[in-house]
């Protein structure tokens, strides 16, 4: 029986390589996408040309709470079991923190945060029973060092880490792992995004000299929810090109 790995942000730039890198892994993966990125989606795994047996794509808005426990219940209702959690929905509004707004912050730690406990709250009971999971949180560089213009950022990807290291506890004794993973800055659109000049100042900070691929980042999760992960736990996996070291 394929084991179950459930991947928020399954579209995204880390999400889609950490989507291939499971399947590649043996996985059947739930791959949870939002209405106006759904068709986005939906083209990607056409294009990658995947079967049912080793995806199954799920409209789920991470910031909605009920409509987390209603859609998820049903899952692992239609699915028995999922063995896997890969939290990587996330977005970025960076501002000064002067000129950011209530709506940036929000937006932020509801998408970055709160989807972290919509999304692991209706499963995890379920890995207590079967006495098995595996929980990756994908947190970031600057949750553990603070970014400049990520106040909002930093403290929901901060949060994660505080969260992961709590769960862990509550998980260990049934064999259920808690993981985050934090990557640097990763060649993906969210990192695009930025200003070149700014990503330029980064890049020369980088003590490697590059960003991370998507792949690298997947990498590590294989690894935290693979057979060679299995006594490790409340862990962070820095990814990070040596950007910087704890
Ligand atoms: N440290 C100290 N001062 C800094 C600074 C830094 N890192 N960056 C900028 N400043 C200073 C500037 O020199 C400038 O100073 P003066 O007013 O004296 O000239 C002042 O702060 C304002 O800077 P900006 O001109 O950049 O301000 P802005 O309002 O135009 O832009 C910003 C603000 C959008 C936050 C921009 O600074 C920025 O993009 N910063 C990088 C944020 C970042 O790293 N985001 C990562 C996105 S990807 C991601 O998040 C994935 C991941 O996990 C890594």
């Amino acid at each position: 029986m394929k084991k179950v790995a459930l991947i928020t942000g399954a579209s995204g730039g880390i999400g889609s390589a950490i989507t291939m890198q499971l399947i590649k892994d043996g996985f059947k993966v739930i791959g949870t996408y939002l209405n106006d990125t759904g068709q986005q989606t939906l083209d990607w795994v056409k294009e990658k040309g995947l079967s049912e047996d080793e995806i199954r794509l799920l409209e789920l808005d991470v910031t909605k709470t009920e409509h987390c426990q209603e859609v998820l219940t049903k899952l692992l209702d239609e699915e028995k079991h999922i063995d896997v959690i890969v939290n990587t929905a996330g977005i970025t509004r960076d501002a000064v923190f002067k000129k950011m707004t209530a709506a940036d912050w929000n937006a932020v730690i509801n998408t970055n945060l709160n989807s972290v406990f919509n999304v692991t709250h209706p499963i995890f009971p379920s890995m207590l029973e079967r006495g098995s999971g595996r929980i990756v949180n994908i947190t970031s560089v600057n949750g553990i060092k603070g970014q400049f213009g990520q106040t909002n950022y930093s403290a929901a990807k901060a949060g994660m880490i505080g969260f992961t290291k709590a769960l862990a506890l509550e998980g260990a004794k049934a064999g259920v792992t808690v993981n985050a993973v934090a990557p640097g800055y990763t060649a993906t659109p969210m990192v695009s995004q930025m200003r070149e000049e700014v990503l330029d100042a980064i890049k020369a900070q980088i003590p490697m000299k590059r960003l991370a691929t998507p792949e690298d980042i997947a990498g590590a999760v294989s690894y935290l929810v693979g057979e060679s992960g299995g006594y490790i736990t409340g862990e962070t996996l820095s990814v990070n090109g040596g950007l910087h070291m704890h």
